[in-house]
């Protein structure tokens, strides 16, 4: 599958001369609606079902849910400094909206509906604009229904081009997602009570770009940067790049887009929406292959295969380079106010009193949960009841610095991620941190993870567990930065 790469292109030049069309091309066909060079990016992305194979026959093709014509897709490409316009067409028959993860943008391009904006609604268009500060590897998806709409495919990828920094030889999106799919491709129950629970429902089966062990044609012997994503709602996974001739297997580059030294990609376990972009050296001999694999589970699943094409490109020896530090506000850690938030299950759990809770001039009902099997700092906030709106879990202060307490009292893992900021990782109780910037971190059962921000971003800002069926019952909460 997919299509051969030109390797005596730069990557400079493959930009220039049709970045569009490898990026779209390399994810297996999701189509770039980008227009207009320049400063400003425009896309329309018409959320809508469509029908895609994604079980080989005889199975019938499966009603997918895509803001493109097919999953993955489309994959935005900005360069660093551009600015996106966004219009989102609602072409489903409940409302949505588009939350942009992990960029630092204003509240009010944020997508949630009922915090940061109204809901679009069926037939309706909103646009977003903004311009992102950091480049990355990033994705978006709806904000409400999500465990059905993200469960049926409802996600793409926004990728902001670094400046300056190493060229690769190719540039390549992973979208890695389960399906919930019966034996004839239909669609089974994204969630259940069992589920919900405890670790979260999983799909039937895995994929990468919505293929089944799909064959990924690279460069031969080329700098090859994949940028790995876990668009699932819950499945925990630990990736290998297995069979390099250079013996250095892939090398972590950056993680949630944001870069680290280069580090080998030999434990770094990816909870839903997190993402690392990756570097390996393709094989020299044309037809070769590398393996990804997910080493998570007992058995280690294959996912894909990056097969070598083309005239080898003349790389000396492999050697993974850094990618320009990223520019995340330092937060002041000496004066820093210590935030504990602690996230469990109901047992301890409390529902907000009503009389606290401020209603909405434009709620509605839709995907209403009234299951609340988890909460933060013993608060539950379901994630269909976004039209109520609870107290923030805390207020902080605009300028000043906080660290976040992380503490998982469960038994299950947790990616807790948070709107509108990037965390600096700080320090575990469980293991050594590798010091870093994330918006989404994996909290492991009773781990208390100290995480870091600069509080200077004003907004209401969501915080919630990315196992979307945690969020759906109760995982879920605000901050306020006033
Ligand atoms: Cu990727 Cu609040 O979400
Ligand atoms: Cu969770």
């Amino acid at each position: 599958m997919l299509n051969r790469f030109d390797a005596r292109l730069s990557r400079r030049s493959l930009l220039r001369a049709g970045g569009a069309a490898l990026a779209a091309s390399a994810v297996g066909g999701g189509s770039l609606a980008a227009s207009g060079g320049g400063d400003l990016v425009e896309v329309e992305l018409l959320a809508k079902q469509r029908m895609q194979r994604i079980l080989p026959e005889p199975a019938n093709a499966s009603p997918l849910v895509t803001y493109a014509e097919r999953f993955p897709g489309p994959v935005i490409r900005l360069r660093k400094g551009q600015r996106l316009r966004a219009t989102l067409v609602n072409g489903l028959t409940e409302h949505t909206s588009i939350h942009w993860h992990g960029i630092r943008l204003s509240n009010a391009e944020d997508g949630v509906p009922f915090l940061t904006q109204p809901p679009t609604k069926p037939g309706e268009r909103h646009v977003y604009e903004f311009t992102p500060p950091d480049s990355g590897s990033f994705f978006f998806h709806p904000h409400c229904n999500t465990v059905e709409l993200l469960g049926r495919g409802l996600a793409g990828a926004l990728i902001v081009e670094e400046e300056g920094g190493p060229a690769f030889d190719a540039d390549l999106v992973c979208m890695i997602k389960d399906w919930q799919l019966d034996k004839n491709g239909a669609f089974g129950a994204f969630t259940s009570d069992r589920g919900a629970s405890r670790a979260g429902t999983f799909g039937s089966v895995s994929t990468v770009n919505g293929l089944i062990e799909p064959v990924i044609d690279v460069p031969a012997n080329g700098d090859v940067r994949a940028r790995l994503y876990n668009v699932d709602s819950t499945r925990v996974i630990d990736l290998r790049v297995e069979g390099t001739e250079s013996g250095g297997g892939a090398w972590i580059i950056a993680v949630d887009g944001n870069p680290l030294p280069p580090r080998p990609l030999d434990g770094w376990p990816m909870g839903p929406a997190m993402r690392l972009d990756v570097i390996f050296r393709a094989p020299k001999d044309p037809g070769k292959t590398l393996r990804l694999t997910n080493v998570y589970s007992a058995q280690p699943k294959p996912l894909a295969v990056f097969r070598s094409v083309g005239t080898a490109v003349s790389n000396k020896r492999f050697t993974p380079r850094a990618l320009p530090a990223a520019n995340i506000p330092q937060p002041d850690l000496k004066n820093a106010t210590v935030v504990p938030m602690a996230f469990s299950a109901t047992a301890v759990a409390q529902i907000f009193d009503d009389a606290l809770l401020t209603s909405l001039p434009f709620a509605d009902s839709l995907c209403l949960s009234e299951k609340t099997f988890w909460a933060i700092n013993q608060k539950s906030w379901p994630e269909g009841g976004h039209e109520r709106l609870p107290p923030p879990i805390t207020t902080l202060e605009k300028g000043r610095s906080y660290v976040f307490e992380l503490a998982n009292l469960t038994p299950h893992l947790h990616p807790i991620h948070i709107h509108g900021y990037t965390f600096s990782v700080l320090s575990s109780d469980l293991r050594k941190v590798v010091p870093h910037h994330a918006d989404t971190v994996l909290l492991e059962p009773k781990e208390r993870l100290r995480v870091s921000i600069k509080a200077d971003n004003p907004g209401d800002w969501m915080f919630h567990c990315h196992i979307i069926e945690h969020q759906d019952t109760g995982m879920m909460g605000y901050i306020r930065v006033a």
